[in-house]
């Protein structure tokens, strides 16, 4: 199966980014990690990351009849956006929501997710580890469809 990691805003700054919320690994830790589960799992992965949502909005439609899943931290956009669940829906492939701090926790403007209710489901809370355990779900997601 073939797999797109999605970040969004202002991920490429995570290591320097409130360490205190969102700890001292950097974007391409979370990479190596992802590159080396996804080899155990036998999946093959993009890795991704824009501060812009109509680039994140073409990185999904991207995926429609090419990609098995996508990871997906949309950062705030999580939050606010309408357009990137409308990609979602429109790209007919399973999306696992993904998020280092437990968002639910946190700020009431952060409960809200636009991404939640078109996602398989979310992980929020466990740091880069999500990122693994969001790579593990989309694999026995993808089983359970007979991929
Ligand atoms: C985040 C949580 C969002 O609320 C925040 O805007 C982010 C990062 C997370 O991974 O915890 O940018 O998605």
């Amino acid at each position: 199966s073939s797999i797109l990691i999605l970040n969004g805003p202002n991920l490429n700054l995570l290591g320097t980014r409130q360490p205190e919320v969102y700890g001292a690994h950097t974007l391409a830790d979370v990479e190596a990690l992802c590159r080396s589960v996804a080899k155990d799992l036998g999946l093959t992965v993009r890795f991704a990351q824009s501060n812009h949502e109509g680039v994140l909005i073409d990185e999904i439609h991207a995926c429609r009849g090419k990609d098995d899943g996508i990871l997906l931290n949309a950062g705030a956009y999580t939050h606010t956006s309408i357009a990137l669940m409308d990609a979602i829906r429109s790209a007919e492939v399973p999306v696992v929501e993904v998020h280092l701090s437990n968002i639910h926790a946190r700020e009431s403007y952060r409960h809200r997710s636009y991404i939640a209710p078109v996602a398989v489901g979310q992980i929020a809370g466990f740091g880069i580890q999500g990122y693994e355990l969001g790579l593990r779900a989309l694999a026995a997601h993808g089983k359970e469809d007979g991929k």
